[in-house]
């Protein structure tokens, strides 16, 4: 039985995708929009923003960007973990958006994934990352759905086996703020510091439980669940 959602939910969700067709990132936040002091205010205001099916995604983006991180406020949800980078609800924004602290141990990195249509704005709260975008690889190179190689070298196999082309890279500093959909590409992202932990703030909007994740010298992907590892500062148990 699939989920079933209100019509409101489906406007706003079908608005918010074909936004993403479009929208590139602002890189300043906008002179007339409002002023946000704490984490707190930047939830509320985020509210305000979904409380429309037509969300103004530049003022979303001005929103990440006018937060200035306080260590204080965001501590109770920063959790790592020893072996990779965890990630740790903050709030579900009433369905309409996710937002997340990513917790990154020093030498931790992504895979290469997508962002399954919706928009991601990642800000800087803690240290520094490295960001590295790749091209969409084109339908034909994703037809297969194992990392596994094969023997068969028929044209449409070898043609499968292309690997990702590089289109960027970037370093963040605190507060900064990413934007990426998957009209702009792929990404990567890693904490290059081997001294250093790292933390970031997520927005994912509509949200998204499961996404498809690259394989770098094939191009070939695999659909991947994604889970917590805590939630409103809890650790998440989940059984095997
Ligand atoms: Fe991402």
């Amino acid at each position: 039985m699939s989920l079933s959602k209100n019509d409101t939910d489906l406007d706003q969700e079908k608005y918010l995708r074909e936004a993403t067709r479009h929208f590139y990132g602002i890189e300043k936040p906008l002179k007339y929009g409002p002023a946000i002091e704490t984490l707190n205010d930047l939830i509320q205001a985020l509210y305000v923003e979904f409380s429309t099916n037509y969300v103004n995604i530049e003022m979303v983006n001005h929103l990440m960007l006018s937060y200035k991180s306080n260590p204080k406020e965001w501590q109770k949800f920063a959790k790592f973990d020893r072996y990779k980078y965890t990630r740790n609800l903050v709030d579900t924004g009433n369905g309409k958006f996710n937002l997340m602290i990513l917790c990154w141990g020093e030498g931790h990195g992504s895979t290469i994934h997508d962002h399954s249509d919706s928009h991601c704005f990642m800000k800087m709260l803690k240290g520094e990352l490295k960001e590295i975008r790749y091209a969409m690889p084109s339908t034909r190179t994703t037809e297969s759905t194992t990392l596994a190689n094969t023997d068969d070298s028929t044209e449409n196999d070898l043609e499968r086996h292309e690997s990702l082309e590089e289109i960027g890279q970037r370093s963040m500093s605190l507060n900064d703020v990413a934007y990426i959909n998957d009209n702009l590409g792929l990404h990567r992202v890693e904490n290059p510091s081997h001294s250093d932990t790292a933390v970031s703030l997520h927005l994912y909007c509509p949200p998204f439980d499961s996404c498809s994740v690259f394989e770098k010298n094939s191009g070939q992907k695999i659909n991947c669940t994604m889970t917590f590892w805590s939630k409103y500062g809890q650790k998440v148990t989940y059984e095997k």
